[in-house]
């Protein structure tokens, strides 16, 4: 059909014949759930394989459960975007095996380009870096010379280096906040829901891309609220890609890692959770004697209703966990010249962070870097 437009990539391909499920694509790509033997019998593979080839994993807190579990027990991390950032690049081992999304291993090599990355599957992307293609967002930068550019951790190798900061959820408030009081001007990619709740808390002057996350852009204010009545005694953890009226009910906004910190030290028992419900496996287990929901997505009339899960981060499995590192197969691979240019905004983000650990005032602050 010649009116039907362009996919934007062939896992959103919208399917006009069933236009509800956009990312029907990516679904169709997650793996199925091994049975009891074979599971087991993967992760021993999996087990062996680390050893031999010197290899971690570093798993996002969103991807299966086995993947998270597998990961601590072999000496690897579950952690939000910026600590599987920092971990990778600060490991000993020759291989980093990254469960996540991809931008997650594009970090990961970036940071660590004499290691090998290797990814349980390299079609696992994100909608934020989807809807963020280099050639349009570098025109948007060139359009604005005299703002500093700001992305999000959730886009590509490209995008990043064009980029004078790179920020996780973690991290961006403060650092948007000191390069407020330095007074600078922000060009803010991709997410207009993330970025939206930092300029409502810092006040900064952002211009906004128009990108947002799939996954929390279906959590709804209304669905909220009446939850919210059912459980009146439950405190509601949100991640900061929700939508500005979901996030104006939280009790506690902030990343992965923040979301799990809030769980484990607020003193309510139970809690309603806006964010991929992958992280139920670590709020559960780690808190054993809270009660955790999932906040509800679209409405009852919905056409989509969302299940609040991330396909792409569901494409990880063990099987090709297993493959990638019996094969070499699903290596990451980066343009060495642009990874030099992109991990220039990544590092600042690192030693901003690392500086704020220590106590010490915003060490990284340093001029644009501008176009590359
Ligand atoms: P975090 O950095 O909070 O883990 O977020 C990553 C992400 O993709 C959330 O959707
Ligand atoms: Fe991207 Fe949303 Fe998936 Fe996170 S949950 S990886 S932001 S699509």
């Amino acid at each position: 059909m010649s009116d039907v437009p362009t996919p934007v990539h062939p896992l959103v391909r919208i399917d006009y014949e069933q236009p509800a499920c956009p990312t029907r694509h990516a679904w169709a790509r997650v793996p199925v759930e091994p049975a009891p033997d074979e599971r087991a019998a993967l992760k021993d593979q999996i087990r062996r394989l680390l050893k031999e080839r010197h290899a971690v994993m570093v798993s996002h807190y969103y991807v299966h459960p086995d993947l998270q579990d597998l990961a601590e027990e072999t000496g690897g991390l579950v952690s939000d975007s910026l600590e599987m950032a920092r971990f990778g690049r600060d490991h000993a081992a020759t291989t980093l095996v990254v469960s996540g999304v991809r931008f997650m291993g594009e970090t990961a090599k970036i940071l660590s380009p004499g290691k090998r990355v290797l990814m349980p599957d390299l079609d696992a992307t994100c909608s934020l870096d989807l809807g963020c293609p280099v050639d349009e967002f570098s025109a948007f930068c060139d359009a604005h010379p005299d703002r500093t550019v700001v992305v999000y951790a959730n886009t590509s190798a490209a995008v990043k280096a064009r980029a004078d900061w790179l920020v996780t959820s973690s991290c961006a408030l403060d650092i948007v906040r000191a390069l407020k009081d330095q007074g600078q001007k922000i060009l803010w990619a991709p997410d207009k829901h993330l970025g939206g709740y930092i300029q409502r808390e810092t006040g900064a002057d952002m211009l906004m891309w128009n990108g947002s996350c799939i996954v929390h852009d279906e959590f709804k204010a209304f669905e909220l609220e009446a939850l919210k009545k059912e459980h009146p005694r439950a405190k509601l953890l949100v991640h900061p890609e929700s939508p500005a009226d979901v996030i104006a009910l939280a009790d506690a906004v902030g990343s992965t890692s923040a979301i799990l910190k809030a769980a484990r030290e607020m003193e309510a028992r139970e809690f309603i959770v806006a964010t991929d419900n992958g992280m139920m496996h670590k709020l559960r287990t780690l808190n054993p004697g809270k009660l955790f929901i999932e906040a509800p997505t679209a409405g009852e009339s919905a056409t989509c209703k969302s299940c609040a899960h991330c396909p792409w981060m569901a494409m990880n499995g063990l099987a090709g966990l297993a493959q990638a590192l019996e094969t070499g197969a699903n290596d990451v691979h980066i343009d060495p010249a642009l990874g030099v240019r992109a991990r220039l905004p990544i590092d600042r983000m690192l030693a901003f962070t690392a500086a704020q650990r220590l106590g010490q005032p915003a060490a990284g602050l340093v001029p644009r870097i501008g176009a590359a």
